[in-house]
């Protein structure tokens, strides 16, 4: 009786400690109604994540002396997510990234897809995974409640074949992670790519240049003016590209490198080291002055990473205040852009039947 007693105790604290609430975000035009859910876990750590994205929307974490401030660009508001997000905190897909000339062969076949980032497709379209309204749930795993965020894409939904059902579930474990892992089936073969899209920034500052970064990676996916791969990789060797040792993201960005001049900055796919489709961390994100720390752990081929440099001019709620240009960074993993024409880049194809898995974890320290 006694060890009923305790052990329905210590389920009862745990489930103060770590938390996940349900309140109302906002209502969309045909009526449905947005969902937040804010989590904590037991260090203290928040994260809230809205049903229309599967957006993570804020994510607080303390500096060293212990205080917290939110690390990610988001809106409070729904109209702003609707009017002005440049996919900040989104769950992107069918394809993250982009697809040369919105178009790929598959079985014989041509898809064609729109063309939202002129002349290619960008993130799924413009009524992609990230502009859809998610069904939410929430669940226990054995890392505690998670949050699991469904939707489904009918069939030919943005010129892409098959019926897909995509899954995202978010958890703030107690070891300081959000763990995020992505589930998807499909009734024809189609292609799929996923990513998480937040924006970081460790400092609260207007930039992010002085943040160090280093990445498990000894070459880029290189690509031409429209950010498409040319099917070449480029050893990071002596360029900007090289973040095999912790350097901050500005120290080379504005060099007269052309593969910085196509992009306006970093805006490009780093071919990680050792992928085995198994989880494996993979890249560091640290601000020395905070002493805010994320690491990166992945089971994707690829990571992309974009320093914010169209951001510039982008609304924020306060009041005539615009964000600027690389006021932060997006650590986005992911299989490699324009992988469906480019036969020689991990295959992104889904079979029928077939179920996609693969995770990704933002791991939070101080050093
Ligand atoms: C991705 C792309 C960038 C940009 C942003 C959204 O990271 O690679 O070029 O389109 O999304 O603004």
């Amino acid at each position: 009786m006694l060890f009923i007693l305790q052990a329905d105790y210590i389920f009862l604290l745990n489930d103060l400690l770590m938390s996940i609430r349900k309140e109302k975000f906002g209502q969309l035009k045909n009526g449905e109604t947005v969902y937040q859910f804010i989590l904590k876990n037991k260090n203290g750590l928040m994260a809230k994540v809205i049903s229309y994205g599967g957006t993570l929307t804020e994510l607080w974490t303390p500096d060293r002396k212990g205080k917290r401030i939110n690390i990610v660009l988001g809106y409070q508001k729904l109209e702003n997510y609707l009017k002005h997000s440049p996919y900040f905190g989104a769950t992107v897909g069918r394809y993250a990234n982009r697809i040369a000339k919105g178009r790929f062969k598959l079985s014989g076949k041509t898809y064609r897809l729109a063309t939202n980032n002129s002349p290619n497709h960008l993130h799924g379209g413009p009524r992609g995974l990230a502009l859809q309204n998610w069904q939410t749930e929430i669940i226990k795993t054995s890392e505690g409640a998670a949050l699991a965020l469904t939707c489904f894409s009918p069939d030919g939904a943005e010129g892409f074949p098959g019926n897909l059902t995509t899954t995202v579930t978010y958890c703030l474990t107690d070891k300081n992670e959000l763990k995020i892992k992505y589930h998807a089936v499909t009734d024809q073969t189609t292609v799929v790519n996923f990513t998480h899209h937040s924006y970081f920034n460790l400092s609260g500052k207007e930039s992010v240049l002085d943040h160090l970064l280093a990445i498990k990676s000894d070459r880029i996916t290189s690509t031409d003016k429209t950010l498409i791969p040319t099917g070449n990789y480029l050893h990071v060797h002596n360029t900007p590209f090289d973040f095999r040792k912790l350097a901050p993201l500005g120290a080379r960005i504005f060099e007269p490198h052309l593969q910085l001049k196509n992009a306006g900055g970093y805006d490009h796919n780093w071919v990680l080291s050792g992928w085995n489709n198994r989880l494996r961390s993979v890249a560091v994100l640290y601000d020395s002055e905070s002493g805010r720390k994320i690491k990166v752990a992945t089971t994707e081929p690829g990571l992309q990473i974009y320093t914010g440099n169209f951001l510039a001019g982008t609304p924020t709620e306060k009041k005539g205040v615009k964000l600027k240009n690389y006021q932060a960074v997006c650590l986005e993993t992911q299989h490699f852009p324009d992988s469906p024409n480019q036969s020689h880049f991990p295959s992104t194809v889904l079979e029928a039947g077939e179920e996609f898995r693969s995770e990704t974890v933002y791991g939070f320290e101080v050093g």
